[in-house]
Formats: structure tokens, sequence, C-alpha cells
């Protein structure tokens, strides 16, 4: 039976649990905005590579002057349910398990980071490739292709998925803002013994 001051418990209690979910509304809310910006991503990779090359790209700087951040092609985004379930995963990735491996300093030197980044760019794309490339279709997008502008090869290779689908943008478009990294020797050597 609920007597007058177990309710008066359960009403702080309430009251402080909604109040407790509202805080912790904001700060992630914009917690997340913040985890979005391009010096926050730079403060960690500025030195591995990544960045130097990206630089080097249309998708940093082209004559429309529209650019693309790290984030507009790393981290989910859009508005249905299990796009917000995406971004939340990679945003609990960037926020545990990037800050962990840079706290421990598992990549701190240039060479030990270049040796994994075959490993890392296969799960990019697979995400990538999960998504069909969902973050590259915010900006770019079939219909709006002016075909008959673009060369040979691009004109034939779109129009064919257009027409007949299957296949999705980082199927072919790989490497767009790094130097993709090559697949490690010894690898290959194993694959080969098998
Ligand atoms: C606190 C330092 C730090 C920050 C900030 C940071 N990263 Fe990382 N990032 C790392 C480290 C260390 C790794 C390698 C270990 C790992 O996979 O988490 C990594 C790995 C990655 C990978 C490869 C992950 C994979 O799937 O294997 C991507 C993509 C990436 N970061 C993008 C970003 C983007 C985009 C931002 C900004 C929104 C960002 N990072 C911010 C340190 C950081
Ligand atoms: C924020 C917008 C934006 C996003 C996101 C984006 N792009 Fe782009 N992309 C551009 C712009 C702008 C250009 C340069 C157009 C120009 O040349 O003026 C470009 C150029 C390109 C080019 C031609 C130049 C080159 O580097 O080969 C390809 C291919 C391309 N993008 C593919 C992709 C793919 C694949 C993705 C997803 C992984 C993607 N883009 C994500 C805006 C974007
Ligand atoms: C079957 C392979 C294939 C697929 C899938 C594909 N492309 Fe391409 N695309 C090409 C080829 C080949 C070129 C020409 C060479 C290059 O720029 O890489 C090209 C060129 C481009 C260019 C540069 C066009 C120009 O003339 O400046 C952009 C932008 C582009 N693709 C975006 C996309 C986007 C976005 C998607 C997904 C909706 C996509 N592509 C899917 C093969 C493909
Ligand atoms: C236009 C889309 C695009 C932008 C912008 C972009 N990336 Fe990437 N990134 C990719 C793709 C695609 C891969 C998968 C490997 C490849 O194709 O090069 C990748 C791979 C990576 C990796 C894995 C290691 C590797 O070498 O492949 C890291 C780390 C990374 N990106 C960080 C960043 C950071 C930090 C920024 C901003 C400074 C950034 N990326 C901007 C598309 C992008």
């Amino acid at each position: 039976m609920l007597t007058n001051p177990s309710k008066l418990a359960l009403g702080v209690l309430l009251g402080g649990g909604f109040f407790a979910g509202f805080v912790f509304f904001v700060v992630f809310h914009f917690g997340m905005a913040a985890t979005n910006s391009m010096d926050l991503c730079i403060s960690c990779h500025e030195m591995d590579g990544v960045y130097e090359e990206y630089k080097k790209t249309p998708h940093y700087s082209n004559p429309s002057g529209v650019r693309a951040t790290c984030a507009d092609c790393h981290v989910p985004h859009g508005k249905t349910f299990p796009d917000w379930i995406d971004k939340f995963l990679a945003k609990l990735t960037i926020g545990s398990k990037d800050i962990y491996h840079h706290t421990i300093g598992t990549y701190d030197t240039k060479e030990k980071f270049k040796a994994a980044r075959y490993e890392m760019a296969q799960h990019v794309i697979e995400n990538m490739r999960k998504r069909d490339s969902k973050e590259c279709r915010f900006c770019h997008s079939l219909e709006a292709m002016n075909i008959a502008e673009q060369g040979k090869s691009a004109s034939r290779k779109h129009k064919r998925i257009m027409e007949e689908g299957g296949k999705t943008c980082i199927d072919c478009h790989t490497g767009i803002a790094h130097e993709e990294p090559e697949e490690p020797e010894e690898k290959e050597d194993d694959d080969k013994k098998e």
C-alpha cells in the first residue's frame, strides 16, 4: 500500500528522473553536435596522414567551394530510426574507441598507424556499403548528374547503375579523400599459402 510519504518519495524519484533525463539529453545532444566538428577530428588525426591527404583532394577544395568535412562522410546522419542508431553507434566509437586507443597510444607513431590503416579502411568501406553510401548521397545524386558532361567511363557506369542498380558509390569510389591504403604484404602471402 502506498502511504503518503512513499508517494512523495515516488514523486521525487520520478521528478528527479525526468530532470536527469533532460540534463542528459541536453548534454548529449550538444555533445553530439560538437563531436562533428572537423577541428576535433584533426586534433587527433593531423599527424597520421589522413588529413594531409584529404587536403589535396577536391573534397577539401574545388571550384564550387563546397567542402565535405570528415563528419560529412564518416558520421552517419539522416532522419530515420536506423540512421539514428547508426549515428549513435558511430559516435560511441569515436567517443570511446578512438579516445581509448589515443589515450593508451595504440597507434602513437605514424608507422604504427600506417600498419593499421588497411584494416581501418576495410572497416570504413564496409560500414559505408551497409548504408548504401547514404552519406555520399546527401551531396551527390545520380538524378542530378549531367551524365552527358561526364567522361566516357563515368557516364557508362552511372547510366548502368541507374538502370540496373546493384552497385553503390563506395564500390567504385574508394580513395576519394585519402590515399587508399594497400593491403599489407604478409597478409597476401598468408592467403597464397592457404
Ligand atoms: C581522441 C583522439 C581522436 C579523435 C578526437 C578522433 N579520432 Fe578517429 N581515431 C583515433 C584513433 C586512435 C583511431 C584508431 C583506433 C580506432 O579505430 O579507434 C581512430 C580511427 C578512426 C577511423 C577508422 C575507424 C575504423 O572504422 O576502423 C575513422 C574513420 C576516424 N577515426 C574518424 C574520425 C572522425 C571523423 C573524427 C571526428 C568526428 C575522429 N576520428 C576523431 C583518434 C581520434
Ligand atoms: C558535403 C558534400 C559531399 C559529400 C558528403 C561527398 N561529396 Fe563527393 N564531391 C563533393 C564536391 C563538392 C565535389 C567536387 C565537385 C567539383 O569538382 O566541383 C565532389 C567530388 C567527388 C568526386 C569526383 C572527384 C574525385 O575525387 O574523384 C567523386 C568520385 C565523389 N565526389 C564521390 C563521393 C563519394 C563516394 C562520397 C561518399 C563517401 C562523397 N563523394 C561524399 C561533395 C561531397
Ligand atoms: C560501377 C562503378 C561506379 C559506381 C557504382 C559509381 N560510379 Fe561514379 N564514376 C565511375 C567511374 C569509372 C568514373 C570516372 C573515373 C573517376 O572519376 O573515378 C566515375 C566518376 C564519378 C564522378 C566524377 C564525375 C565527373 O565527371 O567529374 C562523381 C562525382 C561520381 N562518380 C559519383 C558517384 C556517386 C555519388 C555514385 C553513387 C550514387 C557513383 N559515382 C557510383 C564509376 C562508378
Ligand atoms: C569524401 C568523403 C571523406 C571525407 C571528407 C573524409 N574521409 Fe576519411 N575515409 C573515406 C573513405 C571512403 C575511407 C575508406 C578508405 C579509402 O577509400 O580511402 C576513409 C578512411 C578513413 C580512415 C581509415 C584509415 C585509412 O587510411 O583509410 C580514417 C582514419 C579517416 N578516413 C579519417 C578521416 C578524417 C580525420 C577526415 C577529415 C580530416 C576524413 N577522413 C575525411 C571518406 C572520407
